[in-house]
């Protein structure tokens, strides 16, 4: 419970290489909640979202994008919540918005903060849970559509493969290319998940990147190659993709969880060669460049989800402390789709 008070975790001390991420790099503080000023509001959490990226802020150093976390500052994080008390014109009590709530229960807004972490988006249509505004109608989602849309550009018939399918972005990516009627190949690590991409996610195929031959595979269900790759692992997964792009193929460049964190970076792929002699195209996405477009795609993606077409694959958490088993899930591959925590019963 609240108890009229705000609960926070700050971060205590770096975490190690290969240290798995726990309560043990935080601490659990309350302190009254914050009033807003001028020009301010107050948001109450009700859901924080997850994303690799995270870990990056407890390793210390400069991420590529975000400066790390010092000791006893709030663990930094995206999450959905409600509008509790406002001094800001446009902000009303009650309104839904996405914001860098961090991880605590309660977080003040000036509404006007920019920037990947900071930018508050309103939800327009809120939908009941909130914790779909991170997820299927989200974050994770908008990474998907703009990668697999923009970036992609599928036309129906192509063979799509994703990899990581069975995690938040690549089990959206997967729907959205179904949906656009293409051949859909997920790779993911692990029976059960493969499974679970093949039967709740509608993929045609899955590859269980753990125990199968991924060359051999690739090779047998893409016989006249790749059409889109959406990379979400880098490393030899992405080499082996190269390996099988088609003519003309595109390989999106969404994320690399499977080499982020060593140090040194390990090479390139060496099958990049491909992309000359098959007139292939490989591209970076980061979704920020399309901010101002996401409340277009979370029209598109809430008329998908309320047709049926669009499955919402939020794996859930339950509570402020289990926050740090969240994030560690996207690593240990725990997860199946959308990994949130969910604040609103406490
Ligand atoms: N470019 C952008 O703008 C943007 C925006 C959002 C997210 N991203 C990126 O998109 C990717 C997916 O993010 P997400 O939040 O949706 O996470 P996620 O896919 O839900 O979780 C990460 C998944 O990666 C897989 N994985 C973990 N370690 C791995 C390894 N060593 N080798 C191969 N697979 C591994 C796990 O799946 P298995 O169990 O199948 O191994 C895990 O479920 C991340 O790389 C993230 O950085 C990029």
């Amino acid at each position: 419970m609240t108890n009229g008070r705000n609960r926070q975790l700050r971060f205590r001390r770096c975490i190690t290489e290969g240290e798995p991420v726990s309560m043990e790099l935080f601490e659990l503080g309350e302190e009254d909640i914050p009033t807003p000023g001028p020009g301010q509001f107050l948001v109450k959490t009700e859901a924080l979202g997850t994303s690799p990226a995270q870990r990056a802020y407890l390793m210390g150093s400069a991420s590529r994008f975000h400066p790390p976390l010092d000791p006893g500052e709030i663990m930094r994080g995206r999450g959905v919540g409600r509008i509790t008390l406002s001094n800001h014109p446009d902000y009303a009590v009650g309104e839904a918005v996405c914001c860098s709530t961090g991880w605590q229960d309660y977080s003040v807004h000036q509404g006007d903060e920019t920037g990947m972490v900071k930018t508050v988006q309103k939800i327009a249509d809120p939908q009941d849970p909130l914790y779909l505004h991170l997820g299927t109608l989200g974050a994770s989602a908008f990474a998907a559509y703009f990668g697999l849309l923009d970036i992609g550009q599928p036309r129906a018939g192509e063979t799509v493969v994703v990899s990581a399918a069975g995690g938040g972005v690549g089990s959206i990516v997967a729907q959205i290319a179904r949906i656009k009627g293409c051949r859909v190949i997920g790779i993911a690590g692990g029976s059960d998940k493969c499974a679970w991409v093949r039967d709740f996610i509608g993929a045609d195929a899955a590859i269980d990147y753990k125990s199968e031959d991924l060359d051999a595979r690739l090779g047998a269900l893409c016989p006249d190659g790749i059409d889109i790759y959406f990379d979400n692992v880098g490393g030899e997964t992405l080499n082996m993709a190269l390996k099988h792009i088609a003519l003309r193929g595109r390989a999106v460049i969404c994320g690399l969880i499977s080499t982020e964190y060593l140090d040194p970076p390990p090479p390139g792929p060496s099958n990049y060669f491909n992309l000359i002699y098959k007139r292939a195209r490989m591209q970076g996405l980061v979704v920020w460049d399309y901010v101002d477009q996401f409340p277009e795609a979370e029209a598109e993606l809430a008329a998908w989800y309320r047709a049926g077409d669009l499955k919402p694959t939020e794996y859930v958490l339950q509570g402020l402390t289990s926050a740090p088993d969240a994030l560690q899930a996207l690593f240990s591959g725990a997860n199946r789709g959308i990994t949130v925590v969910d604040m609103t019963g406490e």
